[in-house]
């Protein structure tokens, strides 16, 4: 479990997360939604380790992460990928996700069925011995997913998978990522503004705005949120929710 207490980030006099309570359960998925600069990645980026928060504590099976490095937390099993793509570009598909599996739990490492699948779930198969840079910027993607599964998480976080995506690409991402949420105890935090991928996606959502939490609870109860609608989806969501 991981466990958020009134967790704040300020920047300068900017408070881009305030007073955050959140809990996600083991194998659960929680979309994170909300405006523009509703402090969606300070979140993810305050749980990683890569900022640390002005106030409030955190914690993952009672364990405080608090005044772990962003290291130490991989090590915990937190796991993420960037709203913006982060992988090796000079080395295969392979060599990234391997790299990862280097730098996991003892445990993590070599080759392990779910990984294997995953391979193949997120459409990498026939990708594998290729260089980084010369994969299709969906590959991308979907490679720093695996990556980050590679490292056998308890939590993974992804900043807006789907950005960039078509369609179908999205359609594909959210099936192979339901594979995840259906084949595996970790929980995965999820940010997109892609509402029906994150409504298909995610067991609960919780909502954003200006730092705060306006909102949580099952896609159907949050997108006939009152302030919700108003903060976010605007009216047309509401009819077609
Ligand atoms: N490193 C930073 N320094 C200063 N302000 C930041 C920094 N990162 C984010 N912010 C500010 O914090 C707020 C939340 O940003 P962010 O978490 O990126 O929002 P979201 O991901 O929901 O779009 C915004 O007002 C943004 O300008
Ligand atoms: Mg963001």
């Amino acid at each position: 479990m991981l466990e958020l207490r009134g967790i704040t980030k300020t920047f300068g006099g900017v408070k881009a997360v305030q007073d955050v309570d959140m809990s996600v359960a083991p194998g659960e998925v929680r979309g994170l939604i909300g405006p523009n600069g509703a402090g969606k990645s300070t979140l993810v980026n305050l749980i990683s380790g890569l900022l640390t928060h002005s106030a409030g504590a955190m914690t993952l099976d009672g364990v405080p992460l608090d005044d772990l490095s962003s290291q130490q937390r991989a090590l915990k099993g937190i796991a993420r990928t960037f709203q913006n793509l982060r992988v090796f570009s000079s080395l295969t598909a392979q060599q990234n996700i391997d790299v990862a599996g280097y730098t996991g739990t003892a445990s993590a490492r070599g080759g392990d069925d779910l990984l294997q699948e995953a391979i193949v779930r997120f459409d990498l198969a026939d990708k594998l011995n290729d260089p980084a840079n010369s994969l299709a910027y969906g590959q991308l993607r979907r490679l720093e997913i695996v990556r980050a599964l590679a490292l056998r998480p308890r939590v993974l976080m992804l900043d807006e998978p789907a950005a960039g995506m078509n369609e179908q690409e999205t359609e594909a991402l959210g099936a192979a990522l339901g594979w995840v949420r259906d084949k595996s105890e970790c929980s995965i935090l999820v940010i997109d503004h892609d509402l029906k991928f994150i409504m298909a996606l995610s067991e609960r959502i919780t909502v954003l705005n200006m730092g705060k939490v306006i909102a949580e609870g099952t896609p159907q109860a949050v997108s006939e949120n009152r302030q919700v609608i108003d903060a976010y989806l605007g009216e047309d969501q509401e009819h077609a929710a």
